[in-house]
Formats: structure tokens, sequence, C-alpha cells
């Protein structure tokens, strides 16, 4: 019994909570910024300013359209605030993560969402509930292997 719970239990952990936090993502590539508004579909869970980050094999990915196994890319949800005529940072939201484990993930297109709380690195917000909190609506992309943004020059 104990033999049959150690080999069971493992794999249906891991898939609860094991998307690591992207240590270091802001000295990684910077991919795009958005200012998300009240009035915008997406102002509920996402309203405020994010900045997308890739690490490299990421940024090989948005170039080449294929995405390597620890390929990371980090969405990094600020508030926005007025301040006199400009929008500037407030504190930190979430830091949105999908990392890319083709295997691994294959339920939720070879890509491990999860999201960290504020300033936590620790305090994830999704475990579980990937597919439905994150890819049913980045499955709309598949054609682009589940990913919306696109890296300018
Ligand atoms: C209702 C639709 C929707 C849901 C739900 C959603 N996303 Fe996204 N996500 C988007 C859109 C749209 C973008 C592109 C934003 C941009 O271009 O700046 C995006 C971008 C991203 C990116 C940058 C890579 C990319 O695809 O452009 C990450 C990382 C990300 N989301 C993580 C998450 C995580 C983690 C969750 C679950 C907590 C989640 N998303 C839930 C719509 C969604």
């Amino acid at each position: 019994m104990r033999v049959a719970l150690t080999i069971l239990l493992p794999p249906l952990l891991a898939l609860a909570a094991d998307v690591p936090y992207p240590e270091g993502y802001r000295n990684w590539r910077h991919v795009k910024s958005m200012v998300i508004e009240k009035g915008h579909p997406l102002y509920e869970p996402f309203g405020g300013i994010h900045h997308i980050y890739a690490n490299a094999k990421a940024v090989a990915g948005y170039r080449t359209g294929k995405w390597a196994d620890g390929a990371v890319i980090v969405f990094d949800l600020l508030e926005a605030v007025r301040d006199g005529n400009a929008v500037v940072e407030g504190p930190r939201k979430v830091v949105g993560v999908m990392h890319r484990d083709a295997k691994r993930y294959q339920d939720t297109g070879g890509w491990g969402f999860e999201g960290f709380k504020g300033d936590s690195k620790t305090e994830r917000v999704v475990g579980a509930n990937a597919a439905t909190a994150c890819y049913g609506c980045h499955a709309g992309q598949k054609e682009k292997s589940y990913v919306f943004s696109a890296m300018r020059d």
C-alpha cells in the first residue's frame, strides 16, 4: 500500500504547484507593455499596466514560433495609477508565468501556468486551476502555440 501511494502521489502534487517562480526575470528581454483600463474585457482579472518578459529560450520562441522546453514568459502586472496627466506604475498585483514543458504540461498545451501574488515568490494564485483560470482563454491562440503577444523589433 505504502509503495503504491508513493508512486501515485508525487505526480498529482507536482501538477498542482510546480511551476517555478521566474527568478531574475527583470533581467530578461522586454517583449511589450500594455495598459488595460476599465471597460476592457480583460479589466476584471488584468486591469493595470503589464510588462511581458521572455528568457533566452522564449526569445527564440517568439522569433521562430518553436518553443523549446525551458522557455519562460512572464506577465508582470502592476496597478496603473493616474498621476496628474501621467499613468505610472503602482504596486505589483501578480507575476503571471507560462513555463514551457511539452510533456509535463501536455494537458494545458505544453505550458505550465502560474501566478504569484504581489511581490511574493511563494503565494500561488493558480495551482491546480490552470486549465480553467488560464488555459481556457489561451487555448484560442492554438495556432500560435497558445501565445498572444508578439515581439517587435
Ligand atoms: C480572458 C483571457 C485570458 C486569461 C483567462 C488569461 N490570459 Fe494570459 N494573456 C491574455 C492576453 C490577451 C495576453 C496578451 C497580452 C498582451 O499582448 O500584452 C496574455 C498574455 C499572457 C502572457 C504572456 C505570453 C502571451 O501569451 O502573450 C502570460 C505569461 C500569461 N498571459 C499568463 C497567464 C496566466 C498565468 C493566466 C492565468 C492566471 C492567464 N494568462 C489567463 C489573455 C488571457
